[in-house]
This record gives structure tokens, sequence and C-alpha cells, in this order.
């Protein structure tokens, strides 16, 4: 396994896995857009030569926030998310980000139980954050001096 910078040619592959994970996918062109703004840090990680997974973050004024985390179906509960963020927070860290903020679906117990692993904790919810279906998100913070 290997756990590397996401490159333009990783973005077809890192699509596919965006559409069939979640209900609101990103197009091709959002990650596009995204990996050319310097704020933004994408990680994948590489298996048999395919891109598996992957997860990024936009990093400014020492924070750092992580969004699209996603791990291909047939890889999960491997520690593969585990290893893959805890990766993009050491190098959000070395980059200079004191504290890491996300959002997740309230339901989400997979990614919630993954985010408290790696010293997440709950620090507030959004009302209706999500649409398709709506639901409200819970907001977490990792505190800098986990
Ligand atoms: C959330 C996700 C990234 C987790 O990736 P993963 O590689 O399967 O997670 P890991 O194997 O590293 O597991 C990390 C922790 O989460 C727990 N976990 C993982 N999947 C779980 C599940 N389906 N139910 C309960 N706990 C789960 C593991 O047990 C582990 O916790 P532990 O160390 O306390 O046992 C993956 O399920 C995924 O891609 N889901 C769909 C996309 C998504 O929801 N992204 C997050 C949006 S905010």
């Amino acid at each position: 396994m290997v756990i590397r910078d996401m490159i333009d040619t990783d973005i077809e592959t890192v699509y596919w896995i965006e559409q069939e994970t979640f209900s609101d996918p990103w197009s091709k062109e959002d990650f596009q857009t995204s990996s050319k703004d310097k704020n933004n840090h994408y990680l994948v990680v590489e298996m048999d030569n395919n891109v598996i997974a992957y997860c990024g973050y936009w990093g400014i004024a020492g924070e750092g926030y992580i969004y699209n985390v996603a791990v291909k179906e047939e890889y999960r509960k491997q520690k593969i998310g585990y290893l893959m963020l805890q990766e993009l927070i050491a190098r959000g860290r070395s980059q200079g980000i004191k504290t890491f903020t996300l959002e997740v679906r309230c339901s989400n117990e997979a990614a919630i139980r993954l985010y408290k692993r790696l010293g997440f904790v709950n620090a507030g919810v959004r009302k209706d954050f999500y649409t398709r279906p709506k639901e409200d998100a819970l907001i977490m913070w990792l505190d800098p001096i986990q």
C-alpha cells in the first residue's frame, strides 16, 4: 500500500469512487479546480497499481478543513482510512496546520468512529447541512495537542 499526493491522472479514478460512494458527488471539474488551489492538499492510497482511497484538506491560517474522505467499498475496514488520514494530518502539521475540522452526517457511524479514533471530538451540530437525504452534520475538531 502506498499513500501519496494525488496527481492529475488520478482524478478519473477518484471521480468514479466519489460517484459510487456519495449521494451528492463532486464532478471531475470540481476535483480539477480544487486540486489547482494551492491551499488544497490531496492524498490517494494506491494498492496493486490502483487508486482505492482518497482524502483532502483545505488549509488556511493554521486550520485544516478535511473533506472528500472515501475508501472504495471492497477495501473498507482494513485501517486504510485511518492510515490515510493519519498521513494527511501529519503532512498538514508539517505545513503549519495546528487544528483540523470536518463535518460528517450524524448517521455515519463508520466515519464518526474513524474520526474519533484519530482524536477528533464532537463540537456541535449544523442543522439540515446535508441534502439527499436531508440530515444534520456533526462538526468535529482535532485538538492541536493530540
Ligand atoms: C468512513 C470510511 C472512510 C472508513 O474507512 P475504513 O478504511 O473502512 O476505516 P478503518 O478500517 O480505518 O477503520 C477506522 C475505524 O472506524 C471503524 N469502522 C470502520 N467502518 C465501520 C463500520 N462500517 N461500522 C462501524 N465502525 C467502523 C473501525 O472499526 C475503526 O475503529 P476502531 O479502530 O475503533 O475499531 C469508509 O467507510 C468510507 O469510505 N465510507 C464511505 C464514505 C464516507 O462516509 N466518507 C466520510 C464522509 S465524512
